[in-house]
């Protein structure tokens, strides 16, 4: 009997399969109810016809879960203008639901999400897997001058494990049971560096840094990202929160050019960069 086609629901459960191995041997491992053969940093073949959906979904996602060790991946989704939100912070939503759809799948090939206090202040996000199958990651919110308000639903509902980084931590009687506070040490604890030893010393290796513009721009800045997903929606919102901002630069020989795919998502165009082998 020859093999049934390979469609997304095959290729999602491929993918998470994935994540879930021990990546350090350099041989192909056979994952997808014996499917799909997967290298090391996501190179892929299949036993059977792929549609077109879910090649574009193996290509996209097997080199952010077909890795070991450490993993950092950013993504946002910006205006064609390079804007993540309005001048207010309205930002629901800048991209479409396919779009939305690959950031729930992203949510779940990792073990914790970061968001600034611009994001949890502005949204306050559930940060979970709703849209795909896959387990919610811990929930870190990074809010040095306790910014968010403690009746955040962040804050509030159990959905996930939640880590509120802050120097100013709130009462524990008004927080939820599934909050932790963390003090940090001073300025050097809060560089991204020492965010992601301190999510690592926990267990947390696999990181997504969800925004906003800011913080994946420190993330960035600090070489600390293996992988940027730049979602790029067909629409100018002519000014408002920035997406990537680094320090400024003289000649385009100093601009970053690291090596890109592109891959439609409905109306909206992912860039997956890779920043690091
Ligand atoms: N379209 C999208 O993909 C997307 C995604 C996420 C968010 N958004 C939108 O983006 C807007 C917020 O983005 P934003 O760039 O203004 O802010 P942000 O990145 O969400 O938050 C920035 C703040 O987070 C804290 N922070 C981040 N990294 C830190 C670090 N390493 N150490 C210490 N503190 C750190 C700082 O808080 P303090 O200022 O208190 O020091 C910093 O000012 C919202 O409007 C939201 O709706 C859009």
């Amino acid at each position: 009997m020859s093999p049934a086609t390979l469609d997304v629901a095959l290729a999602w459960q491929g993918i998470c399969e994935a994540r879930r191995q021990n990546w350090d041997a350099a041989a192909a491992l056979t994952l997808a109810a014996g499917q799909l053969r997967v290298w090391r940093g996501g190179a892929w073949q299949a036993e059977a016809p792929v549609t077109a959906e879910a090649t574009a979904l193996l290509d996209s996602l097997l080199p952010s879960s077909a890795t070991s060790g450490r993993f950092v991946i950013a993504q946002l989704g910006q205006s064609l203008d390079g804007r993540i939100a309005t001048i207010t912070g309205a930002s629901h939503y800048v991209t479409g639901e396919a779009s939305r759809v690959h950031l729930h799948r992203l949510r779940a090939l990792v073990d914790a999400v970061v968001i600034g206090a611009g994001t949890a202040f502005a949204d306050d996000p559930q940060l979970t897997v709703r849209h795909v199958t896959g387990d919610n990651p811990v929930r870190v919110i990074l809010d040095p001058n306790g910014r968010v308000p403690a009746t955040s639903d962040v804050l509030q509902r159990g959905d996930a494990p939640t880590l509120h980084i802050t120097r100013h931590p709130l009462p524990r009687e008004t927080l939820g049971a599934h909050v932790e506070s963390l003090v940090p040490d001073g300025a050097a604890d809060l560089t991204p560096s020492a965010l992601l030893d301190t999510l690592a010393a926990r267990g947390l290796r696999r990181v997504l840094i969800e925004g906003g513009g800011q913080t994946v721009s420190r993330f960035l800045a600090d070489g600390q990202l293996d992988r940027l997903h730049v979602v790029v929606a067909p629409l100018l919102i002519g000014s408002g929160r920035p997406a990537v901002s680094l320090a400024e630069i003289e000649t385009l020989d100093a601009a970053l050019r690291p090596p890109c795919r592109t891959f439609a998502m409905g109306d909206d165009t992912l860039f997956d960069l890779a920043l690091r082998k």
